[in-house]
């Protein structure tokens, strides 16, 4: 079998049907966001779902959120373009509405394939969904608790490091939540293979 690879999950989403968001995309021409850095990156972000200007491009975090997330990268002295972005599911859901229990489902394979071809030493979940999620993947289900527990906290699985963040859509107008999310970037400072 052909070697799996970001160029054939692209292609793969591009004509993926397995949940109904696909039909807002042709309703509205909207792209799929399916991920965007370095495919050689020791650090992988995974958001939530595209928001409207994101279905409007194809590009992750390229609206309001993603100003806070430059922001944050900015603190750290991280650069956009040497990190790989994603998310768990790859079509808005209409309204910015969460995205539902069966497009995760249907959606979350590519994800899993990403990572699994990217290898991250760190993955940093931001928001509710996608920390669920990856901790769930990654065989820590029992530690799951809120967001509010979790953020900032190191976990460690196998060979990769977990840590979940507040999603910096929830910072646009919380500047107590901004500055949390700065203090937790910090942990990034850190040398990613220690
Ligand atoms: N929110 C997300 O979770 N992902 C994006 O790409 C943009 C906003």
């Amino acid at each position: 079998m052909k070697k799996d690879s970001l160029e054939k999950i692209r292609k793969e989403v591009l004509n993926c049907k397995k949940c109904p968001l696909y039909k807002e995309r042709g309703r509205h021409g909207y792209y799929p966001v399916i991920g965007e850095g370095r495919e050689k990156t020791k650090i992988i972000f995974v958001g939530e779902a595209p928001g409207l200007n994101e279905a409007k491009t194809g590009r992750p975090f390229c609206g309001s959120a993603g100003k806070i997330l430059d922001e944050l990268f900015n603190s750290v002295k991280i650069k956009r373009e040497s990190v790989y972005i994603t998310n768990i599911v790859k079509d808005r859901p209409p309204k910015n509405r969460p995205p539902r229990k069966e497009e995760i489902e249907a959606c979350v394979h590519y994800l899993a394939r990403q990572i699994e071809i990217i290898k991250p030493k760190v993955i940093c979940a931001l928001g509710n969904y996608s920390t669920t999620y990856i901790m769930e993947k990654f065989g820590l289900k029992k530690k799951i608790q809120e967001i509010s527990k979790l953020h900032g906290k190191i976990f460690q699985s196998k060979k990769m490091k977990i840590i979940p963040f507040y999603h910096p859509a929830a910072a646009i107008y919380n500047s107590r939540l901004k500055k949390i999310l700065k203090n937790d970037f910090k942990k990034l400072l850190r040398d990613p293979d220690s």
